[in-house]
């Protein structure tokens, strides 16, 4: 528990060192606060931006103890930091937010369903899979295609199988190699929104405007926001992540995947528990944006203003989209964003552009 809001100049730290940690670093200097990264990358993008950075293992509890120390609030950005390393800061007397809590059940598949459906919130129809016994017994109450996910550890798509008859189920099984998976039924939407939402130290929740999400392969590949969804659409998806916010009991920002079916009625797909990539139309739509967002939550700062101030398309540029930066930083009315890193592989995260579409 934070007892008062950090003062100017305070030290944030942030496990993860990815472009996430970049941009929370650049939001927080903003604002006038000190940043340590700590990442397993010497040069990685966020520590090529941040003040300090420790290089070390997640687990590595002597350079967690001096994180601890020298932070006075101390959040992450990836959403696979083990949870038992957050216990361990805790107990070295830091102030961690969101928590291990919120982190442990968002980290699991099958418990983060649980908790949405115990919320009240729907779900697809979903099964534990521990054995290839399981997945056939799945398979007969789920219907096909059915998708086979790992609990843990999935992004992109990665860790995931369709299976679209019986015959495909032993392969598929021997895919995810015999780790713990879930077998979701498949979800027939109509369209894939998210919404990204902050809740405070004292309670206060902020939502942003809707973003509408395309995926290519499993990666998102745009984000469209505000999204063009009715008022009641919106409502309910705000009422979702307000729901998750107080069921978690989160402190900062987090983001709720929501499949969108006929008739419009919504079943939660995946929560991230920190800032995520359908909104990062908020930098340049929104007064305030979810990375300026989430740091004032985590500070106790009264959390900002989520208005929009015009509708923006976010393109991710992945591998070697970002080779036509040229181009891309000649556009008008667009901002480009590159995360500093060397090897654009493919379907790696580069950078993104944001471009306005009206005002
Ligand atoms: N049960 C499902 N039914 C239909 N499509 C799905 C289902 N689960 C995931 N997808 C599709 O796959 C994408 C990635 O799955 P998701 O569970 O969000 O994993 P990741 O952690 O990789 O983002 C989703 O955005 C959606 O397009
Ligand atoms: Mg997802």
């Amino acid at each position: 528990m934070l007892k008062s809001p950090l003062s100017l100049g305070a030290t944030i730290g942030i496990l993860g060192d990815g472009q996430l940690g970049r941009m929370l670093s650049q939001a927080a200097s903003r604002l006038g606060f000190k940043v340590v990264i700590f990442g397993p990358d010497k040069e990685s993008p966020a520590a090529q931006v941040s003040l300090a950075s420790k290089v070390a293992a997640y687990t590595d509890e002597a350079v967690l103890a001096r994180l601890a120390e020298s932070c006075d609030v101390i959040t992450f950005e990836f959403e696979n930091v083990p949870a038992s390393s957050l216990d361990y800061l805790t107990g070295k007397g830091a102030v961690v937010a969101p928590s291990s809590k919120a982190l442990r059940i968002t980290q699991d598949r099958v418990l983060e369903k649980s908790f949405a459906r115990d919320h009240g919130i729907g779900t697809v129809d979903f099964y534990p899979v521990d054995s290839l016994d399981d997945l056939y017994a799945a398979l007969r109450q789920s219907g096909l295609p059915a998708l086979l996910k790992t609990r843990r550890e999935g992004y992109d798509g990665k860790g995931q199988v369709w299976i679209r008859s019986l015959d495909e189920a032993p392969a598929a099984y021997d895919s995810l190699n015999g780790r713990p998976s879930i077998l979701e039924a498949k979800a027939s939407f109509t369209r894939e929104i998210s919404v990204v939402a902050a809740r405070g130290w004292d309670g206060q929740v902020k939502t942003f405007p809707i973003g509408e999400n395309h995926h290519v392969g499993g990666i998102l590949s745009t984000t469209l926001a505000p999204a063009n969804v009715s008022p009641a659409v919106s409502a309910e998806a705000h009422d979702i992540a307000k729901a998750v916010l107080e069921g978690l009991d989160y402190v900062g920002v987090l983001a709720v995947e929501l499949f969108v079916l006929d008739g419009d009625a919504l079943l939660l797909n995946e929560i991230a528990p920190r800032v995520h990539n359908s909104g990062h139309w908020t930098q340049d739509g929104c007064w305030c944006d979810q990375f300026e967002q989430h740091i004032r939550a985590v500070a106790g700062w009264p959390l900002g203003d989520t208005s929009a101030r015009c509708t923006i398309e976010m393109t991710n540029l992945l591998g070697a989209d970002i080779l036509a930066w040229p181009d891309l930083s000649a556009e008008p009315a667009s901002r480009l964003y590159v995360y500093g890193k060397d090897d654009p592989r493919p379907g790696r995260k580069m950078g993104h552009i944001n471009r306005i579409k009206s005002v």
